[in-house]
């Protein structure tokens, strides 16, 4: 076989979220590739960085007071330390803020900026563009920071893009009631500079590259059909000042939007490895240009793994830029599908919007999650879809119950394993001869296959242990000789199990390995049986996975969710929440309109609960303790005992106060501000909750 030379990227993930099990599946996905590749003896380098620009973080380090710089190397820790801890070993870590990724940006503009079509007209064009402005942030507004009403179908709350109810696709212009979610202020609309990369132009090379054997079918007729058949629309790249990102050499004052500067991503950290020394250079070998003579077309592979959301940018825009440039072209984008939990979307309140955190506190053992989505996964763009139950039963059935269990059936009763190899009646060499299909299912990403072929192998294992039963053997010192036969069969059927799971697997590879004395290195090891080693002393290899730990993953994800006001369930008493929210306006008409300087006269602050307590013969009133931060306290006396008479349950949480309210003089004490509260009273009274992530402190806008 000749060696490979191959280059595996995975979507950079955004730095503003944590790590879901979203997320997880194309992380283990690549991650499984990356290992059988360098099982099968190639050489690999896995891919992957931090997508840091945008306007999102902008906002984030301006509401949390801190700099983009601060919030990129936290983030950036809790990414890598997430990945680690579910087996994702990427070669190089990086960030698209490096000075790497600014210069081979720079270097792509250029190119861009350099070409022409083939009527001699420049690829690079520009034109006003209209867009909402925040006067009040001081900031254009992206798509997703501008809510209204759909000018087609009328629906409320509609993001600037397009409609959630009608699917209709618009400008934020013409959304009407537009309000800024970041400020809560209409946008001014406001018309700035803007540059376009025509892709009209690039139109029939992509016709042909989509096409080549780099995409799977069912993503080559998609584009085909909804975009390479008519004109290609220009492509917005650049953002007006204040933007975090990279400025635009050539056009002071503005920036290379988000998404140009992101798959470049994949190439600076790259470029970063090698300088490093994390990986063999020159980057050429991994990463050449086009005609580069050293590294012919063909030697080398470049393979990104990327979500079907994420299809456009990879498929039409990338290709493009890296064509201009003169860069390799990928040998191949595999996309896949969304994970639905219990066959629906992922839901924080439901609990099934699970952090890659919250797993690893609650089940711990990421050996489960990999195994389970490896044999969801069969190289289509379908959604997977993680069923609990069928979670908990399958690791518990395969992993445990048909893997493990060769082990520790076995491993305890002789001290070595035999000197010649026992005749198992075929069966080791019939899972020798299994190794080209399996091999075949990993390399089309089709570990569903791939699983379901080892699972058949396991279960003659099984049925093999089964019929010799070491466990009575044992009982008999006159079957010694058969009780050692028994066990090296039945130990080496595992371990030939453990080479074909190594990709997926790479604890258990190495367990087994070193319970044999012959470690796992190599896809040809599940060829040959081990004999006469001794067998290392047995540990404990998978527990079983008890789904009362599922449930508890829920439950702790389903904590960690914002608490929609209105609807909070907050109360110890169970009180009907919907009834107060059916008509908000009918007991309580809008108040008249107000200025906005008058809104702004009320400090509303995001408060901490620190303690909270019964006031003696007070029917309904408790006694607040909030913290504002810091040393900053207040004392609130507030009329919600009906509606929260255990007050205990308030403490810790994060509720919205009233923070430059004239303090008053009441009979138990001092009022230093109010606690804001939807509901009409009585049980009905709903404090309000920020999001998770809202500090003691922080203005409510
Ligand atoms: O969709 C996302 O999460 C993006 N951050 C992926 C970027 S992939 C690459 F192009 F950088
Ligand atoms: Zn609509």
């Amino acid at each position: 076989m000749t060696e490979r030379q191959i280059l595996v990227t995975a979507a950079l993930p955004y730095v503003n979220g944590h790590i879901h099990i979203g997320h997880l599946v194309e992380y283990i996905q690549a991650d499984v590739w990356v290992r059988f590749q360098r099982l099968r003896g190639h050489q690999v380098a896995y891919i992957c960085a931090d997508d840091t620009h945008g306007t999102a973080t902008m906002i984030r380090a301006r509401q949390e007071g801190r700099s983009e710089q601060q919030i990129m190397a936290e983030m950036s820790t809790a990414h890598q330390a997430d990945f680690a801890a579910f087996g994702i070993e990427f070669t190089h870590y990086g960030s698209t803020d490096s000075a790497s990724n600014q210069v081979l940006v720079a270097e792509i503009w250029k190119a861009l900026r350099a070409a022409k079509d083939g009527s001699g007209t420049a690829i690079v064009a520009e034109r006003d563009v209209t867009q909402l402005y925040d006067a009040k942030v001081g900031s254009f507004l992206a798509d997703r920071f501008v809510k209204g009403t759909c000018p087609k179908c009328a629906t409320p709350d509609q993001y600037g893009d397009s409609c959630e109810k009608c699917g209709s696709t618009y400008s934020p212009g013409d959304l009407k009631n537009a309000v800024s979610t970041l400020s809560g202020t209409t946008p001014e609309v406001r018309s700035a500079r803007h540059y376009f990369v025509r892709l009209e132009p690039f139109r029939d090379f992509l016709k042909a590259w989509t096409r080549s054997g780099a995409l799977q079918t069912e993503i080559a007729n998609w584009l085909h059909g909804a975009f390479l058949a008519e004109e290609l629309r220009d492509w917005d790249v650049s953002r007006p000042a204040p933007y975090f990102g990279f400025e635009i050499p050539d056009a002071p004052g503005n920036y290379f939007y988000v998404w140009v500067d992101a798959p470049v991503g994949y190439l600076a950290s790259l470029t970063d490895a090698v300088a490093t020394g994390t990986l063999p250079g020159p980057v050429a070998r991994w990463w050449p240009k086009r005609h580069d003579p050293a590294f012919s077309d063909g030697a080398v592979e470049i393979h990104h793994f990327i979500g079907k959301d994420i299809t456009y940018f990879h498929t039409l825009f990338w290709p493009a830029m890296l064509q201009t440039a003169g860069w390799k072209l990928p040998t191949k984008v595999h996309v896949h599908g969304f994970l639905t939990v219990d066959g629906e979307k992922m839901s924080k309140s439901k609990g099934t919007f699970v952090r890659a955190r919250t797993y690893l506190e609650q089940i711990g053992e990421p050996a489960y999650l990999r195994y389970y989505f490896a044999s969801k996964l069969n190289g289509k763009v379908e959604d997977i879809d993680l069923n609990l139950a069928e979670f908990t039963a399958k690791v518990n059935s395969d992993l445990v119950g048909k893997v493990v269990n060769l082990a520790s059936r076995t491993a305890r009763f002789v001290p070595a394993l035999t000197a010649a190899y026992p005749d198992d009646g075929g069966l080791f060499a019939a899972g020798a001869a299994a190794a080209d299909d399996i091999a075949a299912a990993y390399e089309a990403c089709d570990y569903g296959d791939a699983a379901r072929r080892i699972m058949a192998l396991a279960d003659k294992a099984n049925a093999y242990v089964e019929a010799h039963a070491p466990w009575a053997l044992k009982k008999d010192p006159a079957k010694a000789v058969e009780l050692a036969a028994a066990c090296t069969i039945s130990l080496n059927l595992f371990r030939q199990l453990a080479v074909y799971l190594a990709p997926i697997l790479p604890d258990l590879a190495r367990q087994a390995g070193e319970l044999l004395g012959a470690p796992i290195t190599a896809w040809r090891d599940a060829a040959t049986p081990v004999v006469g080693r001794p067998i290392a002393t047995f540990s404990h290899l998978l527990a079983r996975l008890e789904s009362a730990k599922v449930q508890a993953m829920i439950t702790a994800s389903q904590a960690e969710a914002p608490v929609p006001a209105a609807t909070a369930p907050v109360a110890t008493t169970a009180a009907p929440v919907a009834s107060a929210a059916a008509e908000p306006f009918a007991g309580e008409p809008l108040a008249p309109t107000i200025a906005f300087e008058d809104f702004q006269k009320i400090d509303l602050r995001a408060a901490l609960v620190v303690n909270a307590e019964e006031v003696p013969k007070a029917k309904k009133i408790l006694k607040l303790t909030v913290s504002l931060g810091g040393s900053e306290q207040r004392t609130i006396f507030a009329g919600i005992k009906t509606a929260y008479p255990d007050p205990t349950v308030l403490i810790g949480r994060v509720i919205v106060v009233v923070a430059n309210l004239a303090p008053r003089q009441m009979s138990f004490g001092l009022s230093e501000g109010m606690a804001v509260a939807a509901g009409p009273g009585d049980k009905d009274i709903f404090l309000l909750a920020p999001d998770s992530g809202a500090k003691a402190g922080q203005r409510v806008h």
